[in-house]
């Protein structure tokens, strides 16, 4: 038997960082895939393949590096767990082996490994017969904890449900319909970034700056909730500054950096309306919001001049396909 699944890479559009701590941040799922083909052996061990060029096998507690060296199991740890999640302790003869194939670069605050936790719940979930996508979901968040456990579970929703949402902690999930289609320039720095280091850092501004924390996130949340309204109006140009002001809030709680500033910078003066880190910052991606689609050839072009790559995405509303 052989299935195979595919979800969506994301870009937080706002409130990263402060969704980890009970904040509401809105996303969008973005049309770069990853692919997961999962299939049944007959051998009783659990095979897995990627093509960032790690490959191990799990036989019970005993791991095996095929491919990629050390790094091997820390990157395909997490795409065990989801297997191991997917498959439940259900009693059943033989194993799985398990290919992921790539369109997002990992490690840049796309979400990639949330997708691929995703996309493996949903290719191994449905060899037996599991297609409930919040079933999936809770599964591949739990695995998504392994990469850093204090992910807030906003990436695994987004990749799962797909189109654009707003999401906190408390409050779940909630759709946005917006009026005008978004065309987005993500601009890749090159400089892969540690999620769990950098949340791991805010958490110490915090503990350091309570008061001035606590301020940052009552207007992170009101910049969420403007946010939602320009987004269902259709008013581009003010979704633009409240983006700009969330990276100001970014800047404040130290995720961003000297290239991330400069690649900001250079979006806006090629005319963004607004442009902003997306993700866990300290290099990573940032977000440009264009005008037209005319508009977002420009501005992949600056991102180009600046020495940076231009990824131009438009939003997935699939989310996870199996
Ligand atoms: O950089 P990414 O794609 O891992 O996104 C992290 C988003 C954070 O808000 C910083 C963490 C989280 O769990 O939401």
């Amino acid at each position: 038997m052989m299935a195979v699944a595919s979800a969506p890479a994301k870009v937080i559009l706002f409130g990263e960082h402060f969704v980890v701590h009970g904040n509401p941040a809105l996303l969008a799922a973005i049309n770069k895939r990853i692919s997961v083909t999962a299939g049944t052996i007959e051998a009783e061990k659990i095979v897995i393949r990627s093509d960032i060029g790690a490959a191990g096998e799990y036989s019970g507690r005993v791991f095996k590096v095929l491919r990629g060296g050390k790094r091997a199991r820390v990157l395909i740890d997490p795409i065990h767990d989801a297997a191991r999640r997917a498959l439940g302790s259900r009693d059943r003869d033989g194993g799985i082996e398990i290919d992921l194939c790539s369109e997002i670069p990992y490690g840049i605050g796309l979400g990639s490994s949330a997708a691929s936790c995703v996309a493996t719940v949903g290719a191994v979930g449905s060899l037996l017969g599991r297609h409930d996508r919040r079933w999936i979901c809770e599964r591949a968040v739990e695995s998504e904890r392994m990469i850093h456990k204090n992910s807030s579970g906003a990436d695994c929703y987004i990749s799962t449900f797909g189109g654009l949402i707003r999401y906190g902690r408390k409050e779940g999930y909630k759709k946005i319909e917006s009026r005008e289609s978004l065309s987005i320039v993500i601009g890749n720095t090159g400089i892969k970034h540690n999620t769990g280091e950098m949340v791991a850092g805010v958490a110490k501004f915090k503990a350091r700056k309570p008061k001035v924390f606590q301020e940052l996130m009552t207007r992170a949340d009101e910049i969420c909730s403007d946010a939602a309204s320009a987004l269902e109006s259709g008013e581009l140009e003010r979704l633009g500054l409240l983006m700009n002001e969330n990276q100001l809030l970014l800047q404040q709680i130290g995720v961003s950096n000297k290239k991330v500033d400069e690649l900001v910078r250079a979006c806006s003066a090629a005319g963004a309306l607004g442009a902003k880190i997306t993700g866990a910052g300290g290099g990573g991606s940032v977000i440009a919001l264009a005008a037209n689609e005319k508009e977002s050839a420009r501005l992949a072009e600056s991102i180009r001049q600046a020495g940076c790559d231009p990824i131009e995405a438009q939003i997935d509303y699939k989310g996870l396909v199996v």
